[in-house]
């Protein structure tokens, strides 16, 4: 049984098929891919876009979907194994997956870190665990990673520049300031799309701190090695900036202070100048701008940033409806919904 839990799970050729079938369910929005199939859409974080563009996704298509919040609207589920469940979770994941499976054809999960201990929360355990004990294919509406806005950003850039082909373009993933200590997931996933597409990559942030998970720069330098393009690490605005196609920003935390933010605030606050703002757009070669939403207006990026043409972020955001149309259409018939 196939899941999405990460872009770097499929090969090539089925991220270029999904990314076709989402244009065609650009073209087409409704049909019957998902007749008589339900989704189980489990947020232990809040969403706008996610839980609207996946509800929508799977009613245009036929289907149907369910959104649960444990701890909120179901019970809070426990995920050690072999615990004595005697604390606020009331019931555990193994009955959870394997239940919603009797009931469900596929499950989302959005599934936030704790921001407590990077080393544990880089497990991707609740992610992991409704994969492991489920019945039906599991899709990741943002954990660690992000693959579905991978998906709904390439989709967006290819639109962009009218072609499937973003060999040779020079992409930068910017840092920006943010007043609290944001996921790695979008950057994260950033990095693995952008070098999966052959692009040449330049991760720009203000200091090492700041540099993404190993995990990530090595399957960003994996990618190189198989698509072509490149990877670079700079701490440098302006070089970054120079000639890109592409700027795409994102915030995060400072990994070697994770959990321990008190220290880090300091530090972060001395970088709010790297703001995406018209100064450093004009330095691209008529770059396009994008972000996942949602984004903190002259914070991250300037209104001139946002209200550009230039600007692709509502179109990528559009697109997460398309996206994972292909994605819940691909998955949905890959199991015979029995345990194993
Ligand atoms: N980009 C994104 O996932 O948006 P939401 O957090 O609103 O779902």
């Amino acid at each position: 049984m196939k899941h999405f839990l990460n872009t770097q799970d499929w090969s090539r050729t089925e991220l270029d098929a999904l990314l076709a079938d989402a244009a065609r369910f650009k073209r087409e929005k409704a049909g019957d891919a998902l007749k008589g199939k339900s989704i189980a859409l489990v947020f232990f974080n809040p969403s706008m876009r996610t839980r609207t563009s996946f509800e929508l996704g799977a009613f245009q298509l036929g289907g149907h979907a369910i959104v649960l919040q444990p701890g909120k609207d179901a019970w809070p589920i426990e995920f050690n194994l072999g615990t004595v469940m005697d604390g606020d979770t009331e019931e555990h994941i193994k009955e959870v997956a394997r239940v919603l499976g009797r009931y469900v054809d596929l499950i989302g999960v959005r599934a936030f870190p704790k921001f407590v201990d990077w080393q544990h929360d880089r497990q991707d355990s609740v992610l992991k665990a409704f994969a492991d004990y489920s019945t039906v294919p599991v899709i990741n509406m943002e954990t660690i990673t992000h693959p579905c806005q991978e998906l709904a950003h390439v989709l967006a850039l290819q639109e962009h520049f009218g072609s499937s082909d973003l060999r040779g373009r020079k992409y930068v993933l910017t840092w920006t300031w943010h007043p609290k200590p944001l996921n790695t997931a979008v950057a994260n996933s950033a990095l693995t799309i952008a070098t999966r597409m052959g692009m040449d990559v330049t991760l720009l942030c203000p200091s090492e701190d700041y540099i993404l998970d190993p995990r990530y720069l090595g399957w960003a330098r994996d990618n190189v090695a198989e698509s072509g393009g490149s990877l670079t690490v700079s701490h440098d605005i302006v070089s970054a900036y120079a000639g890109a196609d592409v700027v795409y920003a994102k915030s995060w935390g400072a990994l070697p202070y994770f959990g321990n933010w008190g220290p880090e605030k300091p530090i972060r606050d001395q970088f709010k100048h790297f703001i995406v703002d018209e100064a450093k757009m004009a330095l691209t070669n008529n770059g396009v701008f994008s972000h996942c939403l949602p984004l903190r207006r002259n914070v991250k990026a300037t209104d001139a940033v946002m209200d550009s043409p230039r600007c692709i972020a509502i179109d990528e955001a559009e697109n997460r409806l398309h996206v994972q149309k292909a994605v819940m259409a691909a998955l949905v018939g890959s199991h015979d919904g029995r345990d194993s």
